[in-house]
This record gives C-alpha cells, sequence and structure tokens, in this order.
C-alpha cells in the first residue's frame, strides 16, 4: 500500500461499528447484571473487525497483465497461513480458558499480555525490516545509484514508541507471570540504586526514539527494543507480591497503548480504538485499585512492598489467647441472628466455597435470617474477583453490597460471617501506622455482635503477611478448617 493510500471507507464503517461495539462492551462490564451483554457486544465487536481485516487484506498474487492492469487472484496459500494461525490461537485460547482455576487468573493475564506485547515487538520489526510493505516509506530514486528507501518520520515516532512500549509489556509481564506463578520469589528484588538506573534508561530510550528520527540505522531501533526489554525487567523485579494485581492491571494498559501504536503502523482504526480503550481503562483500574488499598501509584511503581513482614507477627500471633467454636456453634448463632452479613476473601476462591456458602445463605433465609454479602474492593487476588465467584453461585446481585453501602449495617448486624478474608478486615489499616496496610479502607467487621472467621491455621497470613488483631478479641469466633468443608458442616447443622 503507497502511504496516504484512501483507507476502504465501508472497512472504516465497519471499524466504527465495532469500537462502539467495544465501547458498549465496557460499559456492559461494569455490573454484574449486564456483563453478559457487555462481552456480547465484544465478540460481535471482534468478529466485525476480525472479519474486515481479513476481507480488506485478503492476500492477492498479481498473474500477468490485462490492458496494461496487473490482474489479481486470490493467494489461497497464504489465506489457508492465516486461518491456520487464527484456529491454533482460538483452540489454545478455548482449552486455556476451559482448565484455568479462578485463583490462576491474574498469572493467566499477565501471560496473555505478555504476548500482546511480544505482538507489538514484532509487528514493529516487521515494519521496520520491510517498511515499503507497510505503506510507510517513501522511494527516492538518485540519478546515480540504487533506490533509497526512506521510513516517514511520523512513522518513525510510532515505531519506536509501539516497539519500546511492546517490549516493556513483554519482558514486564514475563517476570509478573513467574512472581504470579511461584516460579519466581514475591518478594521484591531490590537493586541498588535501581531508580537511577531505570530514570537513565528510560533517557535513552527517549533519546533514541528522538534519535531515530534523524536516523533510520537498524542499531538504532535495536538498541530501542533492547533497552526496553531490559527496563520492562528492572521495573517489575522491585515490585512485591501483594501490589502484582496493580502491575497486572498496568501491564494491560501498556499492552493497550502498545496495540494502538501498533494500529498506527498497519493503519487500522480498529486496533488504535481498541488499543485506547484498553489502555485507558488499565489506567483507570490501577488507579481504582491503588485507592482501595491507600497506595500511590508511584508507591507501587516504585517497589519494595510486600516484603517478609508477616513472619515474625504470624509467629508471635500464636501465643495469644483466642477463642475456637465449631460448626454446630456457628449454625447455632446465625440461626439466632436477625441479619448475618458475610464476607468472602481469597480463602474462598481457593476453597470454591461458593456453592455451598449460597446454600448456607438460603437455609438461613428460610430461618427468617436477613442476608448480606459485603465486598471490599480488593477482596481476592483480581478486581471483581468476589462478584464473580458469587455471581456463578447465583447469589442475587440485590444480596450483594460494596465497602462504602454496607459498612455502617456492621454495628446493627448480629454476625459477621468472614469466609476467606483477612487483610480487607484488618483494623490495624485504621490504628497501626507501621502496618503495610496502613490507610487501606476496610470493612468494619469488628463492629458486629458476633464475628466469625473462617481459615485454615492460626498461623496462616493474608496477601500483606501481617497478623490479624481480630483474632483474639472477645467477639470473635475462629472456625479453623478448609472453608468449603467447614461451610458444608454448617449446612447440615442448620437443618
Ligand atoms: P487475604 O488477606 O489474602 O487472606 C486470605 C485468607 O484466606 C488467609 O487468612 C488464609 O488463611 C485464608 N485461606 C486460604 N485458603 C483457605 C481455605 N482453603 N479455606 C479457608 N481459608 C483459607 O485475602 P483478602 O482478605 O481477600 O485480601 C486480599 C489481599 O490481596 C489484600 O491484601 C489486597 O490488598 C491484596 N490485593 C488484592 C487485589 C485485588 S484486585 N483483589 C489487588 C492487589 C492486592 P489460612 O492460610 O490460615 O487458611
Amino acid at each position: 500500500m503507497e502511504h496516504g493510500a484512501p483507507v476502504n471507507p465501508w472497512a472504516a464503517l465497519a471499524y466504527l461499528v465495532a469500537g462502539v461495539c467495544f465501547i458498549l462492551a465496557l460499559r456492559g462490564l461494569s455490573s454484574p447484571v449486564s456483563s453478559q451483554r457487555g462481552n456480547r457486544f465484544g465478540m460481535i465487536g471482534m468478529t466485525i473487525a476480525v472479519v474486515t481485516t481479513i476481507v480488506t487484506h485478503f492476500p492477492m498474487t498479481a498473474l500477468g497483465a490485462l490492458d496494461g492492469q496487473p490482474i489479481f487472484e486470490p493467494d489461497l496459500g497464504l489465506a489457508g497461513q492465516i486461518l491456520a494461525a487464527i484456529a491454533i490461537g482460538a483452540a489454545i485460547g478455548l482449552v486455556t480458558a476451559r482448565k484455568i482455576a479462578m485463583t490462576a487468573m491474574p498469572q493467566l493475564v499477565a501471560a496473555f499480555h505478555s504476548l500482546v506485547g511480544l505482538a507489538a515487538v514484532l509487528v514493529a520489526a516487521a515494519a521496520f525490516l520491510n517498511p515499503l510493505a507497510f505503506g510507510i516509506a517513501q522511494v527516492i530514486r538518485p540519478i546515480y545509484g540504487p533506490d533509497v528507501v526512506t521510513i516517514l518520520q511520523v512513522s518513525r515516532v510510532e515505531m519506536g514508541l509501539g516497539v519500546a512500549i511492546g517490549a516493556i509489556t513483554f519482558s514486564g509481564s514475563v517476570i509478573a507471570f513467574l512472581k504470579l506463578n511461584g516460579n519466581m520469589s514475591g518478594k521484591p528484588i531490590m537493586l541498588p540504586g535501581r531508580h537511577v538506573i531505570n530514570l537513565a534508561l528510560l533517557a535513552g530510550i527517549l533519546g533514541l526514539i528522538g534519535y531515530f528520527l534523524t536516523d533510520q540505522s537498524p542499531w538504532v531501533f535495536w538498541t530501542i527494543t533492547a533497552l526496553s526489554f531490559v527496563i520492562g525487567f528492572l521495573l517489575i523485579i522491585p515490585i512485591g507480591g501483594a501490589d502484582m494485581p496493580v502491575v497486572v492491571s498496568m501491564l494491560n494498559s501498556y499492552s493497550g497503548w502498545a496495540a494502538a501504536a501498533m494500529g498506527f503502523t498497519l493503519h487500522n482504526s480498529a486496533m488504535i480504538i481498541t488499543g485506547a480503550l484498553v489502555g485507558s481503562s488499565g489506567a483507570i483500574l490501577s488507579y481504582i485499585m491503588c485507592r482501595a488499598m491507600n497506595r500511590s501509584f508511584i508507591s507501587v511503581i516504585a517497589g519494595g512492598f510486600g516484603g517478609d513482614s508477616g513472619s515474625g507477627a504470624a509467629a508471635a500471633a500464636t501465643d495469644r489467647p483466642w477463642k475456637r467454636g465449631s460448626a454446630e456453634d456457628a449454625a447455632f448463632l446465625m440461626q439466632q441472628a436477625e441479619q448475618v452479613i458475610i464476607v468472602p476473601g481469597y480463602g474462598m476462591a481457593v476453597a470454591q466455597a461458593q456453592h455451598t456458602l449460597r446454600e448456607m445463605a438460603d437455609k438461613l433465609k428460610e430461618h427468617g435470617v436477613r442476608v448480606k454479602y459485603a465486598i471490599h474492593p480488593v477482596a481476592g487476588r483480581m478486581p471483581g474477583h468476589m462478584n464473580v465467584l458469587l455471581a456463578e453461585a447465583n447469589v442475587p446481585y440485590d444480596e450483594v453490597f460494596e465497602l462504602e453501602d454496607i459498612n455502617s449495617e456492621f454495628a446493627q448486624t448480629d454476625v459477621a460471617f468472614v469466609i476467606g478474608a483477612n487483610d480487607v478486615t484488618n483494623p490495624a489499616a485504621k490504628t497501626d501506622k507501621s502496618s503495610p496496610i496502613y490507610g487501606m479502607p476496610v470493612l468494619d467487621v469488628e463492629k458486629a455482635k458476633t464475628v466469625l472467621f473462617i481459615k485454615r491455621s492460626m498461623g496462616g497470613v493474608g496477601y500483606a503477611g501481617v497478623d490479624n488483631e481480630l483474632f483474639y478479641r472477645d467477639n470473635t469466633m475462629m472456625l479453623l478448617a478448609d472453608a468449603k468443608k467447614m461451610v458444608e458442616e454448617i449446612v447440615k447443622s442448620l437443618d
């Protein structure tokens, strides 16, 4: 394609429709009630975008000349390769989506983002190596000597930014995957002088992108790529496990911007729109998560949070007196209650206790007890983790409340039933300035008349690695067992 060749108006229209579908998809995904509709819009938009791209870029071979015009015929071999690649990708996606455990979702997302980053690097490399095929270069034919292919300046900027963001997304996502998957320690790895090194690398990358405008030599392009791979790696290794979900969402945002940059290189407006949507929604999500944990985005990026602060506190914890209860005790207390607020957390996801939990709630409702669910914005390991699990168990949406809508109700509640949650209930966030979770808004479960806590052991800490003073309070009863087993026992006792 020549640079500036008119874009097929039908393709432009189809991409616009796909873009509108993606916006409607994001709108739908903002609430559990409309999320299925949102997903459907997303699928329709993606089908329109993929089909339009294939139809308008159908590979053609020139066969000969007719009245001076070349004759083109569909290149079925190449088309077969494209369709085979789509089929392989779709099969991998389908199998992975079916097999993956809900708790392993963050690392899966990190792995997928790494592929988006790699794709951006490969597209930028392909465009750099063959700019004429991408329509981003001019051929200058000197009177003497060979033709000179000059990449357009604006395309050099797009290419430089695309390859840099793509490479950072790739290496950063690989590290995030390794940390979340347990192949690498979740503890922050702090290199001396890392901030200076990172700033110097960033300045180097930006400087080289600027220099690329005047010199399109291969060494400039490949040095930008190499430095970006390195900075992606260095940026993520000092970030501890507790901040990894924010990092995954941030990398999600980067992958969007990388896709948008690829969209410019490929003259594909659907990719520009989609990339910008993913880029900005990922950035907004990172911001929301940081706010819910009372951490600044800069402090997350600077790293160092989530070391081994918890082990000492947890060891000390077991020396203090605490009350142990049984499933029968819990059933008795809840049956007598007027209102029970259930607080689910990561442990419920690990135990997959959501279905049994709903059975328990149904039984309680039969006994005339009012049941509500309180969801902390960062309960679990990814945004909306608890909402998804409760929706899977068909918990009615009108029983599920966000932190700010329900926090004031704990004081008038008979039983707070905490199932596998820990950090999101920890009052140290309100009182202990030295705690790593200080400042994070938490659920005021201790204000309920009785707090029932399900967890497997007194020593087990939450993600932030700190002890929870609530376990030792007079109005707390510990139910030590796997969450699913304990709730099953409670359901039996409720008969
Ligand atoms: P956590 O504080 O991580 O606590 C999980 C609790 O579940 C632990 O007390 C653990 O104790 C228990 N548990 C684990 N497996 C269990 C099982 N099979 N049965 C019963 N209990 C089990 O969870 P949370 O309260 O949901 O807090 C989430 C944490 O993740 C916060 O620190 C938050 O900042 C962090 N985080 C989340 C996000 C998002 S987006 N969700 C983002 C960033 C950070 P035992 O080992 O003793 O059983």
